[in-house]
């Protein structure tokens, strides 16, 4: 009889041993996350990007637009991205950050935009993204931009066209900067 309720306090101690460690592994596995909104997948695009470049296993993408229901305790990183379109941002982010902004100053972030105008990059840049965030991120990215026209509405290919001159798709994303994105996050990683 006690070696049988010895043996059951082993198996118990065991167990309730276990458990924890599971959690935290599974939480090391989801250390990044990528949070986003776009208008016609540049942002996507480059988020998809930004996760091959990172150790996917470990990187989880989310896409505001799509209203997902995100937990950041999980996550030790976190990277922001959207693009402009007539000057602003995707009200989704702008919510996003404004509801996070407690939790996202206590982790590591990185922020990116896709944007074509590029004389006003930086003046958007910094009048769409808050300036604690800018401050606290480790690395602000201006990654450039698309024009995919089969992907823009009647009136929105009339604007770019009257506003940019541009009546073709154009790529100018800058994968460089996507770059310099990642190491800054990897680095802050090793630390
Ligand atoms: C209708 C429209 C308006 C845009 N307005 C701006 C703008 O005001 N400033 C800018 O820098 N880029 C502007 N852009 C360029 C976008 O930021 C660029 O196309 C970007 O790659 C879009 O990314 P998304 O597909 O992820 O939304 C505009 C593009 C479109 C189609």
């Amino acid at each position: 009889m006690k070696t049988t309720a010895l043996t059951l306090i082993i198996i118990l101690s065991i167990s309730c041993q276990s458990n924890p460690q599971e959690t935290v592994i599974k939480n090391k596995n989801m250390k990044t996350a990528i949070v986003y909104a776009s208008n016609h997948g540049t942002t996507e695009k480059v988020a998809n990007l930004i996760r091959e470049k990172l150790d996917s296993s470990t990187v989880e993408i989310f896409n505001l637009k799509k209203k997902p229901i995100l937990d950041l305790s999980n996550y030790e990183n976190i990277i922001i991205g959207g693009s402009i379109h007539a000057g602003s941002i995707q009200s989704e982010v702008k919510k996003f950050i404004k509801e996070h902004t407690v939790s996202l100053m206590e982790k590591r972030i990185a922020l990116y935009l896709c944007c074509m105008n590029e004389p006003q990059e930086k003046e958007e840049f910094n009048a769409n993204y808050p300036e604690l965030l800018r401050n606290h991120s480790v690395y602000n990215a201006i990654v450039g931009g698309e024009y995919i026209f089969e992907k823009m509405n009647f009136i929105e290919k009339f604007l770019v066209r009257k506003i940019s001159g541009v009546s073709v798709n154009t790529s100018k994303l800058r994968p460089i900067e996507i770059e310099n994105l990642v190491n800054a996050i990897s680095n802050e990683e090793d630390n």
